[in-house]
């Protein structure tokens, strides 16, 4: 069996709409500085870009989480990998995702960030796939919505291959 990668949003695309992320950041928290919170890794090709474009003081931390499941069923039980090394408490803390899909990642993490003392915790993710939501999480700043499809590029992977890719594209297998 091979794979095939259909360019599905071009390097061009993805750099526009992450311009226009980072200005509407940078206006929301004007006055203000911003801690952004990177989920490793697949999100850390978009928050590196994303920082560039913030014009606000900003910070930025890794973390990495992982989800279990027995086989291809999602428990929604999701679990702190690698933890950030700085201190959340009273800061404006952007959570950035490379995509949404069953939303249990998200929705675990704001509550992490709550709890941790966060003056404000947003989300902001470079793809939605709204068909896959099994939990409802509100996302502040949405680069694409996409339909149900497997994606890879611009950090993430299919079997830690493709993170390179500088487009996002459709896996489709022959
Ligand atoms: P969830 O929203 O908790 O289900 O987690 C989403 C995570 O699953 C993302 O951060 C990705 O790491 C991974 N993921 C979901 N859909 C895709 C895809 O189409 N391609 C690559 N990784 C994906
Ligand atoms: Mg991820």
């Amino acid at each position: 069996m091979s794979e095939n990668i259909r360019v599905l949003l071009p390097e061009d695309e993805l750099a526009g709409r992450i311009a226009e992320l980072g200005a509407q950041i940078s206006k929301d928290y004007e006055g203000e500085s911003v801690f952004l919170v990177c989920v490793l890794k697949g999100a850390s090709f978009f928050a590196c870009e994303l920082a560039k474009r913030i014009t606000v003081p900003v910070i930025i931390d890794f973390m990495a989480t992982s989800s279990y499941g027995s086989g291809t069923v999602s428990t929604g039980v999701v679990k702190i990998k690698k933890d950030l090394d700085l201190d959340p408490a009273g800061q404006n803390v952007i959570i950035v995702e490379d995509i949404i899909d069953s939303g249990n990642t998200l929705n675990y993490l704001s509550q992490v960030f709550k709890d941790r003392g966060a003056k404000s915790v947003r989300m902001c993710t470079m793809l939605d796939k709204p068909d896959r939501r099994e939990v409802d999480v509100h996302v502040d700043y949405t680069g694409f919505t996409i339909p149900d499809q497997f994606v890879v590029g611009y950090g993430l992977d299919y079997d830690q291959k493709y993170r390179n890719l500088p487009y996002i594209g459709v896996v489709e297998l022959d």
